[in-house]
């Protein structure tokens, strides 16, 4: 017998092309602003904050976010001015990390700017504030914050821009 013609080999069939992505939602934009103080990070008082500086929470954030599905551009910020820390809150931010030190007890002013612009942020303290001097028990920013994170050394940051992240995103 001989042998069927099948005609040509038989071909796979054609899988659709691959559909183009949709361009990317734009990255949110984000910022992580250091006050006063902190740019000591690492030298002082290292029982109540640690020995880890703000660079190594940089670094630390810029790890976490390349394990999130979700392309966030991070501004990392740090003065001793107050109002220059005033000044950069009022630039478009999708989110913020804010750690303002000693101002979170002392300034209604920076409280008053936060409750103007509508800014998203979440409050982040290195050292444990609630367990410390009564004064440091206060925070003006606090009522405003989506939410606070103290006392995990300067983790409290990563663990605060993750807060953040979730919350921006439903
Ligand atoms: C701080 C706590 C503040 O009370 C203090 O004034 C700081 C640092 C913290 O990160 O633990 O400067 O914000």
């Amino acid at each position: 017998m001989s042998k069927k013609d099948h005609g040509p080999p038989h071909k796979a069939p054609r899988r659709p092309k691959t559909k183009r992505l949709e361009p990317s939602a734009p990255a949110l934009r984000i910022l992580v602003a250091s006050g006063v103080n902190l740019d000591l990070l690492g030298q002082r008082e290292n029982d109540h904050y640690g020995h880890a500086t703000l660079q190594d929470m940089e670094e630390q954030l810029r790890a976490q976010i390349l394990t999130l599905g979700t392309t966030i551009d991070l501004t990392f910020f740090q003065t001793n001015d107050e109002t220059k820390y005033l000044d950069i809150l009022i630039q478009g931010w999708d989110g913020a990390v804010l750690n303002p030190g000693a101002w979170t007890h002392t300034s209604l002013a920076l409280a008053d700017r936060l409750a103007a612009i509508k800014l998203r942020f979440v409050e982040v303290h290195v050292s444990k504030v609630m367990a410390r001097e009564k004064v440091r028990q206060h925070s003006f920013i606090a009522p405003l914050a989506l939410g606070c994170v103290s006392g995990f050394g300067i983790d409290s940051y990563r663990i605060g821009l993750l807060g953040l992240i979730a919350a921006i995103r439903i």
